[in-house]
């Protein structure tokens, strides 16, 4: 009982950690960016599905996606800098060998969602295409298919 204690105890610390990786993702450092990158499809849905007439517009939600969607970009050159591999995993070698470029990808969905205006539907309308092109581009080059 102590032990199965013990043993939950250290699964909450991993996960207060962040060191929680993809569920059947053996290399943890692979798994954290496909689950970084899981957090960012997750907010660009909820953008999406607003911008594509799927839900109704929700400035709140709108905008804590745009948030969330900002924080992660941020966090794409830190996460993706180890470069480790894994089978599940479908990050292309081009990322450590032209980090530079990889880079500045994460750079350009920055800044595609900093020009995403939440305020009404047409903004958002208008801002989502630039997010979603910067997705691809970066995925054109650096995400094996
Ligand atoms: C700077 C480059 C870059 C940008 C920008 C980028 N991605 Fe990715 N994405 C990748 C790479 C590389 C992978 C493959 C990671 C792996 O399998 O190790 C990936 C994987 C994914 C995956 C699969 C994750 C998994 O669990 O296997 C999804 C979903 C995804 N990206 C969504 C998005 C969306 C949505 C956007 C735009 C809002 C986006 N990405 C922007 C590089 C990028």
């Amino acid at each position: 009982m102590k032990r199965q204690i013990f043993a939950l105890s250290l699964g909450l610390l991993a996960v207060a950690a962040g060191v929680q990786a993809k569920e059947g993702v053996a290399n943890a450092a692979a798994g954290k960016r496909m689950d970084l990158m899981d957090e960012i499809r997750a907010s660009f849905a909820v953008i999406g599905g607003m911008a594509q007439g799927k839900t109704a517009f929700d400035a709140d939600a709108a905008a804590a996606a745009r948030a969330k969607l900002l924080e992660d970009a941020a966090m794409i050159p830190a996460v993706f800098k180890p470069e480790e591999s894994d089978p599940k995993s479908k990050a292309a070698p081009a990322i450590w060998e032209d980090w530079d470029e990889f880079t500045e990808h994460a750079g350009a969905l920055e800044t595609a969602v900093q020009g995403l205006d939440t305020a009404s539907l047409d903004t958002v309308k208008a801002g989502f295409g630039p997010v979603a092109k910067s997705c691809g581009s970066c995925h054109g080059e650096f995400r094996l298919k």
